[in-house]
């Protein structure tokens, strides 16, 4: 076994949102619900939605390059891509060795890592575990997802909480002290059946039988859900505090999944612990599942809410029913953030496709009007995102 470097540092980091909004009032138009009760139950006012031209490989390859700029590096570094997600472009290749191609790397090794909302902190502690054991130097995490394709918009109870979007990270190895300190992860089978995708795997693979009963789409027990995330996001999260010599209130930001403002509550109350700790941005973009956690961490730094020496902590759970956590010591710059999501426009980076096939529209019919509105220019980085004083992000993103 090779012994690597003692520490795995967070050394990029990048996001990408689509550009179309979908607010609680288009939603109010779809189905039987309304902008009080959403905001009240989950405190989301808006989500994105992706272009029939983008993927979750086009996602994950424009937040993974944008990490990679952000870490200085040339993307021909990165040893392995790690790409979390339970949206993936096909059942097969991963969607990380579409990513690869098209971020213009022709060295790692990539494969997807299935853990629902938790994939992300599940794939940040596989990089950490990689980096450590000097198998790779440089490990690109990402978490993408676009879920606004497998809704059922006229469930009420699902379509109203989920959006599309990407985050990533470098994690870069060294003998410096800091990055990830205590790791937690945790699965309970007893809950797989509360959140899942009913058809389209071995179990019950795709026909018009099963297309007819909408078992296509993502189907939750949003009970059970609430009560398993309140009960063990804030013990994994402690979890993953101690092992890192630390206590709660030695945390400066949480970035919780972007589920529900009622359970970062919950946390934040089962920590002890003042909101101003946690970080939130879910009204915004609703539940990006695997994106939500490398979104926010994007967004928190280049909002200057984590400086260097900061303990953070990232902490997850989802379908599965799965749970994770990572204690980081913040040791990057965090200006080079908005300089690193800048230097990469969305248009420039292409997914191959295969010349010979012609997709179907992935539009779902009741987002068809939505998708094809216009976009207000510059607004796929919202721009109360960026730290005063920055220049505005120079482009913008219109559909064509
Ligand atoms: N608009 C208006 N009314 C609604 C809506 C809606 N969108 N959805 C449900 N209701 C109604 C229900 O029908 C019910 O009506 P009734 O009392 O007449 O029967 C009432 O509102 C209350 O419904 P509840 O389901 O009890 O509402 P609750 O307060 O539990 O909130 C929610 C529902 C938001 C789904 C909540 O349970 C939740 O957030 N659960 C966790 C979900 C989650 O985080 N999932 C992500 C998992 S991560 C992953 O891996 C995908």
């Amino acid at each position: 076994m090779t012994h690597g470097p003692r520490y795995a540092h967070v050394t990029g980091w990048g996001r990408y949102a689509p550009s179309q909004v979908l607010t609680n009032a288009d939603l109010e138009r779809m189905v039987d619900t309304n902008d009080a009760w959403i905001v009240q139950r989950t405190g989301i006012r808006e989500r994105r939605v992706a272009a029939a031209h983008e993927t979750t490989a086009s996602m994950a390859a424009v937040a993974g390059l944008r990490a990679i700029r952000t870490a200085g590096i040339d993307p021909d570094e990165i040893d392995l891509i790690l790409l979390a997600t339970l949206t993936p472009d096909y059942w097969m290749p991963s969607t990380a060795a579409l990513v690869k191609e098209a971020i213009g790397n022709t060295r790692a090794a990539a494969m997807d890592v299935a853990a629902a909302c938790s994939g992300f902190v599940y794939a940040y502690a596989t990089a950490q575990a990689y980096v450590t054991s000097g198998l790779a130097k440089h490990v690109l995490v990402i978490g993408a997802e676009l879920l606004t394709r497998f809704l059922d918009y006229t469930d009420r109870s699902t379509c109203i909480l989920f959006g599309d979007g990407a985050g990533a990270v470098v994690v870069s190895g060294s003998d410096e002290p800091g990055g990830g300190l205590g790791i937690e992860m945790t699965t309970e089978p007893q809950g797989a059946y509360m959140i899942w995708l009913p058809a389209g795997g071995a179990k019950s693979p795709p026909s018009a039988e099963t297309i007819a009963r909408g078992e296509h789409y993502i189907r939750m027990e949003g009970k059970e859900t609430y009560r398993f995330a309140t009960r063990t996001l804030a013990s994994t999260a402690l979890a993953a505090i101690r092992r890192a010599g630390l206590e709660p209130g030695d945390i400066d930001l949480f970035i919780p999944h972007q589920a529900n403002i009622r359970i970062i509550e919950a946390v934040a109350k089962g920590l002890d612990l003042p909101m101003e700790r946690m970080f939130v941005n879910l009204d915004k973009y609703g539940n990006t599942s695997a994106a939500s956690v490398p979104i926010a961490l994007a967004e928190a730094v280049n909002e200057g809410r984590v400086k260097v020496g900061d303990n953070i902590v990232i902490v997850a759970f989802g379908a599965g029913f799965t749970s994770g956590a990572v204690a980081i010591q913040w040791t990057a710059d965090p200006a080079r953030g908005i300089a690193g999501d800048a230097a990469v426009n969305a248009d420039d980076v292409h997914v191959r496709l295969p010349v010979d096939w012609d997709s179907v529209d992935p539009i779902p019919a009741a987002l068809a009007e939505i998708v094809n509105r216009p976009v207000a220019p510059g607004v796929e980085i919202p721009l109360d995102d960026v730290v005063p004083g920055e220049p505005d992000i120079a482009h913008s993103e219109v559909p064509a």
